[in-house]
């Protein structure tokens, strides 16, 4: 693969299997180093990443991801971590007013730019990644495995290695479905069935509307993947994660 920007973001697809072979440290901390390079809040950089590689630790964060991506050598939490930069402002004698939703929000902007950039880099360099949004599903356990003090808050997981599949180009809204002119257009029903067409016709998700036994594939997400009950359940559990862990 190029090192071109542009040719490695149109070239992105997730990858889930992994060779044996693992991330070589160097080669870990060259990606990292294009994470740190990321736009950030006030230059504060309000995150931290844990690289998760030895056994039994990396199997234990697998499980606590229900299994995912089980042969990835490398598991990288990326943490919105204002503990760091509190312990920076008790060393220069200062306030610590970095725990409340609005730096919460700022760390976690940041704490995505910075995985983001990595991610690029990563594939740049011919390795395979997928975030894996199960890191809300069990934070407070993931973050207790990782020995996350209070104030560091898990939020992106990424399993990564070199890949053992191709991944799947899969498809995209157009930048007519999200690309709104000086002011946001509310889209009416035709416009949302004409922007939605490319991923409602799409072969592979026509097929799992078959597979689901679901009226389209819309409701596979509304009954199967993120149903209203699992999402509340799932807030009420990270907003209690948050008040304990000193976030907000
Ligand atoms: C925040 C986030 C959470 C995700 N969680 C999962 C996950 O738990 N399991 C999974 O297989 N893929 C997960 N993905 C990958 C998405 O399914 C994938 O990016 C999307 O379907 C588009 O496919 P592509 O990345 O191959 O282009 C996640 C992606 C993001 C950005």
């Amino acid at each position: 693969m190029g090192n071109n920007a542009i040719e490695v973001m149109m070239n992105h697809r997730s990858i889930r299997k992994f060779t044996k072979e693992n991330v070589d440290r160097k080669l870990l901390e060259e990606i990292v180093s294009c994470g740190l390079r990321a736009s950030n809040t006030g230059n504060m950089q309000l995150y931290s990443v844990i690289a998760t590689q030895e056994e039994p630790l990396r199997t234990e964060l697998c499980q606590l991801h229900f299994g995912q991506c089980a042969t990835a050598p490398l598991w990288l939490t990326v943490c919105v971590d204002v503990n760091r930069y509190h312990h920076y402002c008790r060393v220069n004698g200062c306030d610590e007013p970095y725990g409340n939703l609005l730096w919460l929000l700022s760390g976690l902007v940041d704490a995505s730019l910075f995985a983001q950039n990595l991610c690029v880099a990563a594939e740049s360099k011919g390795l395979g990644f997928c975030y894996l949004g199960t890191v809300n599903y069990n934070t407070e356990k993931i973050a207790t495995l990782l020995q996350c003090p209070s104030g560091v808050v898990p939020v992106i997981a990424i399993a990564m290695g070199h890949p053992d599949e191709e991944g799947r180009m899969s498809e995209r809204l157009g930048s007519d479905a999200v690309l709104h002119s000086e002011v946001y257009h509310d889209p009416t029903d035709d416009d949302i069935v004409r922007t939605h067409a490319i991923r409602d016709n799409d072969p592979f998700n026509r097929q799992m509307v078959e597979e689901n036994g679901t009226r389209n594939y819309c409701e596979i997400f509304t009954t199967k993947r993120y149903p209203r009950a699992q999402n509340e359940t799932i807030s009420a559990d990270l907003l209690a994660f948050l008040h304990k862990s000193g976030m907000m």
